[in-house]
């Protein structure tokens, strides 16, 4: 396929509308032909402002001869049952993360896409970032000697009660949001193996809450090669991760969501002295868009990591949701003593 690949928008999310609309209309790769809401007007109003056709429903542009692909910026839950369907009537997907929410779900996915010969992307916008191929070749040159261990953390402050994160149906919590981008970070670093195991969990829902809003896990990464994932929907701002040598640590702040202009530095920890290594920025959203156009004229195979990462968030979730089945009330600042009385 040598023209722009022709894509559908399904939802009218405000992410697409911040970030992945904007970044496919600067692309020469693709071009979007349909925006469809479960509400006409919004999906109007969008197709207006794109310059593209209008569907009332997400079903509609699945049967249209003139769509190749469909982005789907729909809530967690709804991520597996649209790729799965998008990819049953011969389209490319590019979905959101995470693509699905359970192994079994994701291995369904992943055989159908190869068994039609489909792109199935999952849109983690920060592999597409050059700083982690920075960080990655110091590691290789010996810049913190052996890897001991590896920490990552990605948390936000609270949203809105109306957010989609915040509904359990909706495949809402922590883990499905955020957590996803610790472990995916983890799971490129290590490369396909060793395959890492999940040690422990937590998770922590406060009363007034019906998601986990925060979040740790620790796995192994094989060899004692510890990995330290933190994430949570209820917290300051943190988006970073740290490689723990025998000899020094490097670290990544702004790793997972840095705007096209933002200009990385890395911090290199050696013998008390911290050197700051400046990178070049990145546009990681317009070269995942790149990234996902070649995936479609290659026809290439799913990545083995949507299927590893959706088997650990499902572990991840199960272990956290048991430690805190028996876990005893947590007392913070919101909680007086007379609530945990009662
Ligand atoms: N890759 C990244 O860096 C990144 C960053 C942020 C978010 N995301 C992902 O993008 C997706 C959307 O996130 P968002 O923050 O943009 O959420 P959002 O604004 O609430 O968008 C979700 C969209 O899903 C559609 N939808 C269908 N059924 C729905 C239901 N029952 N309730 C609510 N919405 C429903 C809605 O579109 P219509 O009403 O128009 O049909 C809505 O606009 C999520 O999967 C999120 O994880 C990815």
């Amino acid at each position: 396929m040598s023209r722009p690949v022709r894509i559908a928008v399904l939802g009218t999310a405000e992410f697409a509308r911040r970030r992945m609309l904007p970044a496919f209309r600067a692309s020469a790769d693709v071009t979007v032909v349909t925006v469809a809401s479960r509400d006409p007007a919004r999906a109007a109003e969008l197709a207006r402002e794109y310059g593209c056709r209008a569907a009332d429903d997400y079903a509609e542009p699945l049967a249209d001869a003139d769509v190749d692909a469909v982005y789907l910026p729909l809530p967690a839950s709804m991520h597996a049952e649209w790729a799965g369907a998008a990819l049953r009537a011969g389209k490319h997907v590019l979905v959101e993360k995470p693509a699905a929410m359970s192994g079994a779900d994701a291995a369904e996915l992943c055989a159908l896409a190869r068994s039609r010969g489909l792109a199935l992307v999952e849109n983690v916008l920060f592999l597409h970032h050059s700083q982690h191929r920075a960080v990655m070749r110091h590691v290789a040159d010996g810049a913190i000697g052996r890897l001991q261990a590896f920490d990552a953390a990605f948390t936000v402050p609270r949203r809105p009660a109306s957010d989609i994160r915040y509904d359990p149906a909706l495949g809402g919590g922590a883990l499905w949001d955020l957590g996803v981008y610790p472990l995916r970070a983890a799971l490129g670093l290590l490369g396909p193996d060793p395959r890492p195991r999940l040690v422990g969990a937590t998770a922590r829902r406060d009363p007034a809450d019906r998601v986990d809003t925060a979040g740790t896990a620790l796995l192994d990464g094989g060899d004692g090669l510890a990995l330290q994932l933190s994430y949570g929907l209820d917290h300051t701002y943190r988006s970073t991760y740290t490689l723990w040598g025998s000899t020094g640590r490097l670290t990544v702040d702004r790793a997972f969501t840095p705007p096209a202009d933002h200009e990385p530095v890395l911090r290199l920890e050696r013998a008390g002295v911290t050197a700051r290594l400046s990178l070049p920025a990145d546009d990681q959203a317009g070269n995942a868009v790149t990234a996902f156009a070649r995936a479609v004229r290659t026809r290439a195979r799913p990545a083995p990591e949507i299927l590893r990462q959706a088997e650990l968030l499902e572990a991840i979730s199960l272990a956290g949701t048991a430690v805190h089945r028996t876990a005893p009330p947590v007392r913070d600042s919101r909680t007086s003593p007379a609530d945990l009385a009662g």
